[in-house]
C-alpha cells in the first residue's frame, strides 16, 4: 500500500471478543480488519479490538486465513490509551500513521511524518513496517514489542529492553511483571504497589551471563534442526555489543515446522512460547514451552511465580497446599486465603508469627543481607511496608518482604519465615 491517504473508522457494531478468547467470530472480524493483512502461511492482520465496551486497541492478530477461528493477538500500539468508537487510523501523505480518538486527540502515532516514508506494509513476519524510497524501515512495530516477541523480533538496548505483562484479561494496560535484557542478563521482576522496587523471581543468569560487554539484543529465533527439518529449535539468541560473542538458548524442539511460534510473558509472570502446527485442523496452537511448569522443572516449578498463590499461601511441587495462620496452624489454601491486616505500625500492636521450611520467592534468586536473626527481624519492625522477614540461619541471610504472595515450602527448616500480626 504506498502513499494515498487512507482513514479507517470504528465500526459501532464491533462486539467483543476478548484478547484470551481465542474463537473471534468471522463477521465482526472482517468488520474490525483495516485492510492490512499479510498472505498466510502465517496470516497476520491489523484490526481493532477491546476486551471492554467501546475501549479498543489497535493490534496485529495472528492466525491462518484456512481456520480463521484461531487468532492470537502480538502486538499492540496504544496499551493503556484505548479509543472510543468512531475513533480513526490515518496515514496521511506526510508519512505519518496517526491512531486518534473521536474528537480529534492523539492516541497514538508512529511520529514519522516528513521522514520519507513512501509505504506501509505488513510482512509476512508480522511486521508492520513504513519504508522509505530505498526500502529502509523509517518505523517497525517490531522495535516496540509490549508482551510478546514474535519469531526474529528482539528486545534491545537503546530501544524497548523490556516486556510487561498484561494487567488482566479485560485490562489492556501494563501489569505488574517484566522481562528485562540487562547489561548483563536476562530477569524477570515483579512490581507492586507496596514494594519500593521491582522485585526479582527468575534470572536466565545460568544460561546467559555475560562476562566482557553488555548485551546488545535477545532474539526469539526458530530453525530446522537438521536439512531434514524433523525437528525444530526455538531459542532466545543473544549478541553482545561492539563484539562477535553469541549465544542462545534452546527453549523448545518441536517435532514438526515451528515457524510460526511468539514468546508471550503472561498475566501471571510465566513465559510460555505458542506454537502453530499448520497440519492440524483444530486446536493447532500448542504450548511448547512454559518457564515456569509443574511437570517439568528443568527451568522453575509455578511455586516460584510470586502471585502462584494469590495474595498468601505456602505452595508445595507447585500446588498451594496451605494457608498459614498466627494461632500456628496451617489452614488448608483457598483462594481467599490473605494475611491478616495490620492495625497500625506502632510496635505494640503487631507481633510475629513464625514459619518453618519457607523461602519467600525473592530468597532464590536474591542474596538478601548479611545480618543477624534479631537485626533481620528489627529491619522489618521499624519498617511500616514490611510484612514479615524471612531468614536463613545457614546463611544468615536476611529478607524483607513488602508482599508475601506465594511462599515455598523446603526441606531444611533452617529456612524461616516471620509474619507480622495485629495484637487484638
Ligand atoms: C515451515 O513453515 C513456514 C511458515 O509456515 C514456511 O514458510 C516454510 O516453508 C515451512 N518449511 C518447510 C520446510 O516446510
Ligand atoms: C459515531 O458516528 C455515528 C455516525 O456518524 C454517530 O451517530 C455517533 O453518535 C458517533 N458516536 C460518537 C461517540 O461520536
Ligand atoms: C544484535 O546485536 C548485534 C551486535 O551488536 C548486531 O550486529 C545485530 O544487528 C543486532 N540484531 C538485531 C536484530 O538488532
Ligand atoms: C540444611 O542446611 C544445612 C546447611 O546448608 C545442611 O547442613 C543440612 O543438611 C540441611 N538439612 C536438610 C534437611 O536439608
Amino acid at each position: 500500500m504506498s502513499s494515498p491517504s487512507f482513514t479507517m473508522s470504528l465500526l459501532l457494531s464491533l462486539s467483543l471478543f476478548s484478547l484470551f478468547a481465542f474463537i473471534a467470530q468471522a463477521q465482526n472480524t472482517m468488520e474490525t480488519t483495516v485492510c492490512l493483512a499479510s498472505l498466510p502461511p502465517p496470516a497476520f492482520q491489523l484490526a481493532f479490538y477491546n476486551t471492554t465496551p467501546n475501549a479498543f486497541t489497535l493490534a496485529l492478530r495472528m492466525g491462518l486465513t484456512r481456520s480463521e477461528s484461531l487468532f492470537r493477538w502480538v502486538w499492540e500500539a496504544n496499551r493503556g490509551n484505548p479509543v472510543g468508537e468512531n475513533a480513526t487510523l490515518t496515514f496521511g501523505t506526510d508519512g505519518n500513521l496517526v491512531l486518534a480518538h473521536a474528537d480529534g486527540r492523539v492516541a497514538w502515532q508512529t511520529n514519522t511524518a516528513n521522514k520519507g516514508v513512501v509505504g506501509l506494509k505488513l510482512l509476512p513476519t508480522g511486521n508492520l513496517v513504513l519504508y522509505n524510497s530505498n526500502g529502509g524501515f523509517v518505523w517497525q512495530s517490531f522495535d516496540y514489542p509490549t508482551d510478546t516477541l514474535l519469531v526474529g523480533q528482539s528486545l534491545r538496548a537503546g530501544g524497548v529492553s523490556k516486556l510487561v505483562s498484561r494487567a488482566s484479561e479485560t485490562e489492556n494496560k501494563d501489569g505488574p511483571y517484566s522481562l528485562v535484557m540487562e547489561p548483563k542478563g536476562l530477569a524477570l521482576y515483579y512490581k507492586s504497589a507496596n514494594s519500593p522496587k521491582p522485585l526479582l523471581y527468575f534470572s536466565f543468569s545460568e544460561r546467559i551471563n555475560i562476562q566482557t560487554g553488555t548485551l546488545d539484543n535477545v532474539t526469539l529465533n526458530v530453525s530446522p534442526d537438521t536439512d531434514e527439518g524433523y525437528a525444530y529449535n526455538i531459542n532466545l539468541d543473544y549478541q553482545v555489543a561492539k563484539s562477535s560473542s553469541s549465544g542462545g538458548i534452546i527453549l523448545a524442539r518441536p517435532k514438526y515446522n515451528a515457524t510460526s511460534t511468539f514468546l508471550r510473558l503472561g498475566i501471571d509472570g510465566n513465559i510460555k512460547l505458542y506454537t502453530y502446527n499448520d497440519k492440524v485442523d483444530w486446536g493447532a496452537w500448542e504450548v511448547t514451552f512454559s518457564l515456569f511448569d509443574r511437570d517439568n522443572s528443568i527451568w522453575e516449578t509455578e511455586c516460584q511465580l510470586p502471585e502462584r498463590c494469590g495474595s498468601f499461601g505456602v505452595c508445595e511441587d507447585s500446588q498451594c497446599v496451605a494457608c498459614p495462620s498466627s494461632s500456628g496452624v496451617l489452614l488448608g489454601w483457598s483462594k481467599t486465603c490473605a494475611p491478616e491486616k495490620l492495625t497500625s505500625c506502632k510496635a505494640n500492636s503487631f507481633h510475629y508469627y513464625k514459619l518453618e521450611g519457607v523461602d519467600h520467592f525473592l530468597s532464590k534468586y536474591t542474596t538478601g543481607s548479611a545480618t543477624k536473626e534479631v537485626d533481620c527481624g528489627k529491619k522489618c519492625s521499624s519498617d511500616c511496608k514490611c510484612l514479615g522477614y524471612f531468614y536463613n540461619q545457614d546463611t544468615s541471610r536476611c529478607w524483607i518482604a513488602y508482599d508475601l504472595k506465594t511462599l515455598t515450602k523446603v526441606a531444611n527448616s533452617t529456612h524461616v519465615g516471620y509474619i507480622k500480626a495485629p495484637n487484638h
